[in-house]
């Protein structure tokens, strides 16, 4: 194959690095959180990511509102669903943030706790805000437009396996380990797949189960909605498949996202939770992980490990950084 210069390499971009400003914000709130890993305390640890990451979007070059947030603005003083973030000028966007996604995680020091920030064209991400969980099928391109929610879960195992050219026995499902998915991993292991029992953080789980050599195939299971429509984000850039179905708690729920224009029957595809080919998506390590290093510390610097994507090129980049410890410490 020739490799030869990006055809649009000569065109101006108007916002091509917005996903390497974004990468500093979730860089600040991996580091704010540091202290808090394995201390015990989740609040205090998400608190800090939430400030830091805040601060640090306020001098991004960009207009955004925050669809995907830390809840209604009476419970979330900062980054609430709503709130205006960016420093106000350049192109309006909708803005996803988890500062820590697998918070538990980050505070009893387990791995795989990461930092996430997302961001698509304003009016583009659903506002799943009032059901929050979503029953999701996660695999990578090659069976993006075989698999179906609906199908029994051996069928898509089926189908999954006749895409990627394996035997259903070859296939690993990652799946959050709840008591409310025994059935589910009863129904894979009957299939003869292999699961992957995951703590918590189940973006880092979606992305693993869509990039190819994770030894992941697909992520089945019910997580958070939110965590979908930042997961459908990392999909555009990467290829594969995300679909989504509400799964409302109580009754009371379900009225509120029938009030919201939400739809418990719909099969939400990748497409339905961020309609835009304009997103861009960046992660920071927290605790170290499948996807990326934590933030380690010593007397002179921090580092962070951090992956931004952006989905009208599919560029994705690692990024390694160091950082001045004085410019963080407090004292
Ligand atoms: P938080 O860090 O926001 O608590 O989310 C962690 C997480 O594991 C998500 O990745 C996942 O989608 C969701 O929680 C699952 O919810 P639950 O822990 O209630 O099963």
């Amino acid at each position: 194959m020739t490799i030869a210069s990006p055809a649009s390499s000569s065109k101006p971009h108007k916002d091509r690095n917005l996903a390497l400003e974004l990468v500093r914000a979730t860089e600040a709130a991996a580091i704010a959180a540091t202290p808090w890993v394995g201390a015990g305390d989740k609040n205090s640890a998400d608190g800090a990511a939430v400030d830091a990451m805040r601060l640090q979007l306020a001098t991004v070059n960009f207009d955004g509102v925050v669809v995907i947030g830390e809840g209604e603005k009476d419970q979330a003083p900062m980054l609430y669903n709503g709130e205006r973030v960016g420093n106000g000028t350049g192109q309006k966007f909708d803005v996803a943030v988890d500062p820590i996604d697998g918070t538990r995680l980050a505070a009893l020091g387990f791995n795989n706790a990461l930092s996430v920030l997302a961001v698509a064209d304003a009016g583009s991400m659903l506002d799943a805000s009032s059901v929050f969980y979503m029953e999701k099928l996660v695999t990578g391109p090659e069976a993006a437009d075989d698999v179906d929610l609906r199908l029994p879960v051996k069928e898509n195992l089926r189908l999954i396996a006749k895409a990627k050219g394996l035997s259903i026995s070859q296939l690993t499902v990652s799946v959050l380990d709840r008591d409310r998915h025994q059935d589910l991993v009863r129904e894979i292991h009957e299939a003869g797949a292999r699961t992957q029992a995951v703590i918590d953080g189940d973006v880092a789980a979606a992305i693993a189960a869509v990039r190819g050599n994770t030894g992941i195939d697909a992520l089945m299971g019910i997580g958070g909605s939110p965590e979908g429509v930042v997961t459908a984000c990392a999909i555009k850039a990467l290829g594969g498949v995300i679909q989504g179905r509400l799964m409302p708690t109580s009754p009371e729920e379900q009225d509120r996202g029938l009030h919201a224009g939400l739809d418990m029957e719909k099969i939400y595809s990748t497409n339905d939770l961020v309609n835009s080919e304009n997103c861009f998506f960046a992660a920071t390590g927290i605790t170290n992980g499948d996807l990326l290093k934590g933030v380690t510390v010593d007397s002179a610097k921090l580092t962070t490990q951090s992956i931004v994507m952006r989905s009208k090129t599919g560029t994705v980049r690692t990024i390694d950084a160091e950082h001045k410890i004085t410019k963080w410490s407090q004292d």
